[in-house]
């Protein structure tokens, strides 16, 4: 009985709790009921620790830490409540950094406390360096992605400069573990330093690699709460810290995986120069578009066996996804096969277009991943492209000078028609254009999205 009620057993349950619900989240079935699952275990932590902890606290203390969970609580239950899908990442991307602000604190606090322990200053150190480049790698990205920072900024010779100052810190963190010294201005100067380097580290990239990038971040986050778990000793906190590690490095290492770029050319390479200048086109594009109208596209739809939906970020934008689930629906109804095709970095963040189409309980079965629809696109009579753009530029596949050559995309030119719904000839987010529009198979259907959906639902209503 004593040991339900010991920290060691809600720790354990904490750590179960945080491995089932990220087993969860895996399917956006489950993922709800798995994010809160964690999240009950995290509070049981929390809870625990605080009522549980044997050494002597000043009740001070525990005013001070009911008062940050409270203020942390209001802020963050505001801001989550509030934030609207397509600013996810930059939410992702603070509440990131906060954790590796955590982690780099406790470093700075506990040095003191453990100078002349070797194996204890490594763990700190490790701690201090790692959260601070999460912290102001993470503040770099938030501002890029908002929009305050949306130029990629290159200093000259970059890549020796950052890669300079990291063997310095490295090189300066061993020299304080190895001496022993007591000196706070040797920690506070590897603080610094790192913090510098988080944001040399993240202001140079750019365009669609910096989803990559917050996963990284996301990964250090894990890695340096683990350091902390190992100074304490505290098992959920290392078990947590490892799985948001591990997890974040899976995440990264799959997005790279699905862009075709090795995480290296992702933090050291040029993919970004460039790619957010709307002007940029790595191909100059020849030909005519042909235009089409929301009674043409509904004819075009109603009479196809076979239709294949792409959805992309203008879907988010327009918060279009329940007239396309209504459009979906009716298709079915009038005997036309429909499905859904995901790029698995379609929209802004990963599994946006899964999130965003679980809003509106679409049949998980409908939505299928790249690789299973690819070979499907030759069979299928008409596509309807709804606000996607880079994942469907076939540059990927053509144009050896393009910035996303290499990158895998959806076949959609495979298909016998193509349906492209966006307002403009604007390019996506990597800034290029887009020789799928000027197809001889393709009909450009503009607008925005939840204005077109709504005139094709009406128009096949009305057939
Ligand atoms: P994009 O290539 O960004 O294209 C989206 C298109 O939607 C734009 O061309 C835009 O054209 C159109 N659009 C915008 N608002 C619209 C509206 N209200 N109605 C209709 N269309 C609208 O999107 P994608 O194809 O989904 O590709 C995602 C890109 O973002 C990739 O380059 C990816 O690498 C990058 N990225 C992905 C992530 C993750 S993890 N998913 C995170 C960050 C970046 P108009 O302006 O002409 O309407």
């Amino acid at each position: 009985m004593e040991y339900i009620f010991s920290l060691e057993f809600i720790y354990l349950i904490a750590s179960v709790t945080f491995i089932l619900g990220l087993k969860m989240l895996g399917h956006p079935e489950t993922a709800r009921r798995g994010n809160l699952i964690a999240a009950f275990g995290m509070t049981l932590a929390i809870l625990g620790t605080i009522i549980l902890y044997q050494g002597e606290v000043a009740s001070i203390i525990y005013y001070l830490i009911g008062a940050a969970i409270l203020i942390g609580t209001i802020i963050g239950w505001g801001i989550a409540r509030k934030v609207g899908m397509t600013k996810m990442p930059e939410l992702v991307s603070v509440f990131n950094g906060m954790g590796g602000a955590s982690a780099a604190l406790i470093g700075l606090i506990e040095f003191n406390h453990y100078v002349g322990e070797q194996l204890s200053i490594l763990t700190i150190i490790a701690g201090v360096i790692i959260g601070s480049i999460s912290f102001s790698g993470s503040m770099i990205a938030w501002a890029k992605l908002n929009g305050t920072l949306n130029k990629p900024i290159r200093l000259p010779k970059y890549n020796i400069l950052n890669n300079m100052m990291l063997a310095a810190i490295l090189l300066f963190g061993v020299y304080v573990v190895v001496t022993g010294t007591d000196s706070q201005i040797y920690l506070y100067l590897i603080f610094f330093a790192a913090l510098a380097y988080g944001v040399l580290f993240v202001l140079p990239i750019g365009g669609a690699d910096m989803p990559v990038v917050i996963s990284l971040l996301n990964s250090f986050t894990g890695l340096a709460a683990a350091f902390g778990g190992f100074l304490y000793g505290n098992m959920v906190m290392l078990t947590g810290g490892i799985l948001v590690g591990s997890a974040g490095t899976i995440l990264t290492l799959a997005m790279c995986d699905a862009m075709n770029r090795p995480l290296a050319s992702v933090i050291f390479g040029a993919f970004g120069e460039g790619t957010v200048d709307s002007d940029a086109t790595s191909k100059s594009v020849l030909g005519t578009i042909k235009k089409t109208t929301p009674s043409d596209a509904a004819i075009m739809l109603n009479y196809a066996n076979k239709v294949i939906i792409v959805p992309g970020y203008g879907l988010a934008v327009a918060q279009a996804q329940h007239v396309i689930h209504e459009l979906e629906l009716l298709l079915e109804k009038k005997g036309v096969g429909v499905k859904y095709a995901i790029h698995p970095v379609a929209g802004r963040m990963p599994g946006h277009m899964n999130v965003l189409l679980a809003e509106t309980n679409v049949d998980y079965d409908k939505l299928i991943e790249m690789e299973d629809i690819n070979s499907e696109f030759q069979n299928t009579d008409a596509v309807l492209v709804v606000g996607a753009n880079d994942v469907v530029n076939p540059a990927a596949h053509n144009d050896p000078a393009s910035p996303i050559y290499g990158m895998p995309i959806l076949d959609v030119e495979n298909s016998k028609s193509i349906i492209i719904n966006k307002r403009s000839m604007n390019p996506g987010y990597a800034g290029i254009e887009n020789e799928l529009f000027y197809n001889q198979k393709t009909s450009m259907l503009f607008g925005d999205a939840k204005d077109v959906l709504t005139k094709l639902v009406h128009e096949l209503k009305n057939m």
